[in-house]
């Protein structure tokens, strides 16, 4: 099948935007890999998400501070060191909606993260289908064993996105007593959850 061209509507031209099929993707969402071309309003809205403080907090990070060139150059160191995958999130017109990213990646297991940039598409589906396309990839393509994650407590709505793609709550491990403390959430506010290659198939 022939790559799919559509036009996206909220692009400020109207530019054309091509989907290719070896992308992930489930439902609504196609997940357009870091190591493909991102388009300027690609990059403008990537680094949006990360610059929202009220995201930056449900993320447990601080909002960026650098700018739009550094932000592209440390993404795209990242992309080369090879222990993390990042995809866009784009949704059924091709719009950049978010980020999904395998991280602390080993041969075998490794970490979900989610944003989703635009506060209004928030609980439409978008996240479950972003998270089943990246855990289709985690599992058939990189034949990983595990996904594991770590969200705040109180994110119901992250935690109910999780659970419909599959995920499960495991216990916490007993926190490490921290020696330098950044302002960030402390351990116990976190909340682990996993996915096995078996829960997986059998989901
Ligand atoms: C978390 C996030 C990725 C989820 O994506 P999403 O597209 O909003 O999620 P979905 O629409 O697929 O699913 C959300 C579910 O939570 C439910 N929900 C929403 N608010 C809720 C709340 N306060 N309590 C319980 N459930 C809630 C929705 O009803 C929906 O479940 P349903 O389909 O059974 O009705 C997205 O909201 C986001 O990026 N949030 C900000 C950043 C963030 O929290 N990232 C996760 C860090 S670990």
């Amino acid at each position: 099948m022939p790559a799919q061209t559509i036009v996206p509507w909220g692009l400020p031209y109207a530019k054309k935007v091509t989907l290719s099929n070896t992308w992930p993707r489930h439902g609504k969402v196609t997940l357009k890999p870091f190591t493909e071309t991102l388009t300027e309003t690609e990059w403008r809205r990537f680094y949006e998400c990360f610059r929202d403080p009220e995201i930056a907090e449900w993320n447990g990070s601080r909002p960026l501070k650098m700018p739009l060139w550094l932000f592209k150059r440390v993404v795209m160191g990242e992309v080369s060191r090879g222990d993390r995958m990042g995809f866009g999130i784009l949704d059924e017109k091709g719009e950049w909606l978010g980020t999904v990213e395998l991280y602390e990646m080993t041969r075998t297991e490794a970490t979900l993260g989610i944003l989703i940039g635009a506060k209004n598409r928030w609980g439409q589906g978008y996240g479950t289908d972003a998270v089943k396309a990246v855990l289709e990839y985690a599992f058939c393509t990189l034949r990983l064993q595990k996904v594991k994650l770590r969200t705040y407590k109180h994110n119901l709505r992250a935690q109910r996105a999780f659970e419909k793609a599959g995920f499960r709550h495991v216990p916490t491990p007993p926190a490490p007593t921290p020696r330098f403390n950044f302002g960030l959430a402390p351990k116990s506010e976190f909340v682990p959850m996993e996915i096995t290659r078996e829960d997986w198939e059998c989901f």
